[in-house]
């Protein structure tokens, strides 16, 4: 990792429950997880400041992919995009502005992507996982972080992904908690 990530990673550390940030092992675990998956194509949902994103395009650089990434606050965006950008990955990824559901809803049909991550509104989780099905490539993964955290908030999704045959599904008992699903199809 280049010393300007590294510096970056750690200083917004210092506000990660200002910008719901996934913890520094959580963005650690999702960057291994893209290498090991050798995953080109990651969409996010829920950019905030880009903490997540940060460790997702340094995997990128690796895998020599794209981050798509979705929120719908302007400002935070703005942060993300500055973050991005003074890290050395300008060009590596797409921001969109909105809300997710209508953004997914309105995704072309052959947009594909390998690796989700679900982090943004917690009662949307399970719509978030039936507009992003169609449009998930065979053996993609689904992260989904503040599964433990926000239990009630995301059992609806839960449900769905694990007692759907396409994927098989383990909670890790990283911080906040992170549902991991893997389309075996
Ligand atoms: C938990 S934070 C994302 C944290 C980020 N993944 C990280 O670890 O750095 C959730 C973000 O999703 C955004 N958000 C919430 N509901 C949304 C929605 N329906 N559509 C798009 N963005 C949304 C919030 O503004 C917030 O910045």
């Amino acid at each position: 990792m280049n010393e300007i990530l590294n510096d970056t990673l750690l200083e917004l550390e210092k506000t990660q429950h200002d910008f719901w940030n996934v913890s520094r092992s959580t963005g650690n675990f999702l960057n291994m997880l893209v290498k090991i998956r050798n995953a080109r194509s990651v969409l996010e949902i829920g950019t905030s400041n880009g903490y997540s994103g940060l460790w997702f395009l340094d995997a990128l650089k690796v895998t020599k992919g794209h981050l798509t990434t979705i929120e719908y606050y302007d400002k935070r965006q703005s942060i993300a995009r500055a973050n991005f950008d003074k890290c050395g990955f300008a060009g590596m990824y797409t921001p969109i502005l909105g809300s997710a559901c209508d953004i997914l809803d309105k995704l072309p049909s052959d947009k594909m992507y390998d690796f989700v991550l679900i982090d943004a509104n917690k009662r949307e989780y399970v719509r978030n996982f039936e507009l992003i099905k169609p449009h998930l490539l065979p053996n993609a993964i689904i992260a989904a972080d503040n599964v433990n955290s926000h239990r009630e908030k995301v059992q609806t999704y839960l449900d769905a992904v694990m007692n759907d045959e396409d994927f098989q599904t383990e909670i890790l008992d990283l911080p906040a908690g992170l549902a991991i699903s893997y389309k075996c199809k």
